[in-house]
């Protein structure tokens, strides 16, 4: 079964844009989850544009389900993961200017230092997933570090825009699900799924958890977060449900 974890990393931005305390960000993990979603992803950034530590510090005390934390690879951060002990934490390649995460991690590039991180994380009992792009190469060097997961992101696919694009780079993304659980990672994905492009990636075999942000939290704008989350979750149960 794939299961949905909403990032609300979104609901700190609209927060941040007057600096006060409104939208409430446990508000809106606690609506996310009665809503049905099995998590709560967050980002904190080394910039902490939008969440905050203390957000983490709370989401960890009142978040029924599990919390994500996305992370730069750094001692800093993981010094903060140490702290809190989230469920899991997801390493991002993180840069300053980025609207967004960009491209996956470059794995293979860092193996050592990605591979020292994972192991200091999961010596602490925190389960490790790695951020990456679906490419071979990658791939094998996720294993390498140790880390259990790998989280395919789909970027490129919800960018592709016409439907040879959409094809070849949901074939990629098929593909590197089949060769990640051969090298015997679990498989996440995530970055850039909405309601229209969610459906072929729920239905790939393997894909245990999906983390979606953005779409889920634009719409809940008109419809309100819990029916936008619900609506999420619809599609996915039917992508799964086969
Ligand atoms: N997965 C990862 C690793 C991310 O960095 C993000 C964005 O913070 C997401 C998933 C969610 O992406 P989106 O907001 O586009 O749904």
């Amino acid at each position: 079964m794939t299961i949905l974890c909403i990032n609300v990393d979104h609901v700190a931005t609209v927060r941040e844009a007057r600096k006060i305390t409104e939208p409430d960000l446990v508000a809106a993990a606690l609506i996310c989850e009665l809503a049905g979603a099995a998590g709560i992803t967050l980002h904190v950034r080394e910039d902490r544009r939008h969440a905050k530590e203390r957000d983490l510090a709370l989401l960890m005390q009142t978040a029924k389900t599990r919390v994500n934390l996305e992370m730069a690879a750094t001692n800093e951060m993981v010094n903060i993961a140490r702290k809190y002990h989230p469920h899991q934490v997801t390493l991002v390649p993180e840069k300053r200017e980025e609207v967004t995460t960009e491209g996956g991690l470059d794995v293979a590039r860092h193996i050592k230092k990605i591979g020292d991180i994972t192991h200091k994380l999961q010596k602490s009992g925190i389960r490790v997933s790695l951020f990456i792009d679906p490419e071979e190469k990658q791939l094998i060097a996720s294993a390498k570090t140790g880390a259990e997961f790998i989280e395919l992101h789909t970027g490129r696919y919800c960018d592709a825009r016409n439907e040879t694009a959409v094809k070849k780079q949901l074939d990629a993304l098929v593909r590197g699900a089949e060769k990640a659980r051969e090298l015997g990672l679990r498989v996440n994905a995530g970055h850039g799924l909405n309601y229209r492009n969610v459906k072929p990636v729920a239905a790939i075999e393997g894909i245990e958890e999906l983390n979606i942000g953005h779409s889920v939290i634009s719409h809940a704008i008109f419809v309100g977060l819990e029916r936008a989350v619900k609506e999420m979750l619809a599609l996915i149960r039917e992508a799964t449900s086969r």
